[in-house]
Formats: C-alpha cells, structure tokens, sequence
C-alpha cells in the first residue's frame, strides 16, 4: 500500500479536527443539560406559585400581578431554551455579521446559576463595536470554555471582567475575558494551547474540564476566523485572554499580525504573552 501523501494526510488532520470540534460541542451540551434543569426547576416553581396565589386572591391587583410574574418568567424560559438551541443548532458553517454583544449575553444566561454557585462575579464592559465576522455558535463556545475556565481558576470564587471593544486601527472587535484566579505559571503558560494539555486532574464536581481540548479548540476556532488569541497571567493576580475578530465589513489589513506580535503592555501586572503558533 503506497504511503498515504502530504494532502491526505492533511485532510485526515482537518477531518479529525472537525469530529473534534464536535465532541467539544457535545460535551458542552451535556454541561449545560444540568444547568437548564435547575433553571427550568425555578422557573416552574416561579410559574407555579404565582398561579395558585392568582387563584387564591381574587382582588385584580394581585392576580395582574401574578400573571406579570407568570409571563415574565415564561419569557424566561423561552430565553434559556432559545440560547440553548442557538448552541445546539449547526448552523452553516459560513461567517456573518454577528453582534457579539449579543453572545456574551446569552452566554451569561446560561453560566448564570453556575457563576453564583461558585461565588463568581461577572462584570461586563460592553462598547458599542461593529458586529463581527464570524459563526456565532462556534463563538459562543470558545467564550464557554473561557468562562469556564476561568471559573475553574477561581475554586474560592472570586471575578471575571468581559470587556468587548473595538481595535479601529486593526479593524478587530476584541473579547477579552479576565479573572482574578491561581494564574499560569510561566513554564506552562506555552503549552495551554496544545491539545490534551491540561494540568486538572479529571472533570471537576459539575463535569467539566480535565480534558485539555478546551483552548485548542478554542484556538482552532479562532485561526478559522483568522482571528486572533491571546493571553496574558500572572501566577496569583489571574489571567486574561483575548480573542480579536476581523469586524464585518472592514477585513482587516495585514499589519494586524505586526500589531498582534507587539506585547500587550497595557495590562503590566500581566507578564509574558503569548501567540499561538
Ligand atoms: N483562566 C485560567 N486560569 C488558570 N489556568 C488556566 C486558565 N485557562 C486555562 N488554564 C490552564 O490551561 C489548561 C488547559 O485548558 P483547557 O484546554 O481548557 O483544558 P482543561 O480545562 O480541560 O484542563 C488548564 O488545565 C489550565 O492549567
Ligand atoms: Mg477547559
């Protein structure tokens, strides 16, 4: 049998990081199943409660305020339900205009429950940016696995920042997470990025982690945008990572690699940054 060629194995590599990509995805689904649950519980007892109060008191004041309730955590639930089917649905994989925005709030909503379990704070700083070139499902879970990791650096809780802005100068919308957790040490901190590196032990008590795919599909992700991440930490202050998308409409020019190489100093107490390969 003739030794397969440099374009099957190629190929080969592409098709495996697509299957990849896909296990990452439904391994996130399943995260999320326990989270909805719990969400949906609250809901319904939400739903329920203010039913029998509307049945109880008959005065107009109390039931139109029991239908307020009532709608309103409805409205609730159709709003987990639509964020997790935009997850679960695959869309063409093309690029489109997307309001990232828009993914950091449905985002929230879903981490929500398991931010406040762990006693994690989010802040959100959120520019008015251009929408962003990109597939938004694939966003979306590359701001999971970030968020989540982030969480998992905080085992005592503590913040994360989402800051969303706009780079005029490269024509990129930036989404950068950062957290005030353990921090990467600086012998680690080139490794993050290879697949089944990770320095957990196996899945934490919600299941999640442990295998070392999350950034490289993170990164994979974000070279299909020909995007950008990157990261910045500090062992004991915390890490930030940063991805930088082509905004819709205005591709960026190629001096975004030149600008991209120059160390983010803007952050000092954050050392060593580092560019995937
Ligand atoms: N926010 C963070 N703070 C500290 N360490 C991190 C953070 N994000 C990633 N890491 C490190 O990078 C490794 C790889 O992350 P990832 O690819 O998501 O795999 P996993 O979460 O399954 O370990 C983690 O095991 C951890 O050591
Ligand atoms: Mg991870």
């Amino acid at each position: 049998m003739p030794a397969p060629t440099v374009a099957e194995l190629e190929a080969k590599i592409a098709q495996l990081e697509q299957q990849l990509c896909q296990a990452q995805k439904l391994t996130a689904l399943g995260e999320l199943a326990s989270t909805v649950t719990h969400e949906f519980n609250n809901v319904l007892m939400t739903i329920v409660n203010y039913a029998k109060l509307g049945l109880r008191q008959r005065d107009e004041e109390s039931r139109t305020k029991s239908f307020e309730k009532i709608l309103a955590a409805g409205n609730r639930a159709a709003k987990i339900t639509n964020g997790v089917l935009g997850f679960a649905r695959n869309r063409a994989p093309g690029f489109e205009p997307t309001d990232l925005a828009r993914i950091v709030d449905d985002t929230l909503l879903l981490l929500e429950r398991e931010l406040t379990k762990y006693r994690v704070k989010v802040d959100c700083y959120v520019a008015a940016v251009p929408p962003a070139m990109a597939n938004g499902n694939q966003i979306q879970q590359v701001l999971m696995n970030l968020m989540i990791n982030a969480r998992q650096a905080m085992p005592n809780g503590g913040r994360i920042t989402i800051r969303l802005s706009y780079d005029a100068e490269a024509g990129t919308v930036d989404l950068m997470v950062r957290d005030n957790g353990s921090g990467i040490s600086a012998d680690k901190l080139p490794h993050i990025f290879d697949p089944f590196f990770t320095t957990k032990t196996g899945p934490d008590a919600s299941g999640k982690g442990g295998t070392g795919l999350g950034l490289s599909m993170c990164r994979n992700v974000i070279e299909a945008h020909h995007g950008r991440i990157r990261v910045e930490s500090t062992v004991g202050k915390g890490t930030a990572f940063t991805i930088k998308l082509p905004a819709a409409k205005n591709v960026p020019p190629p001096v975004i690699d030149m600008a991209a190489a120059t160390p983010a100093s803007a952050i000092t107490s954050f050392a060593t940054p580092v560019e995937p390969a």
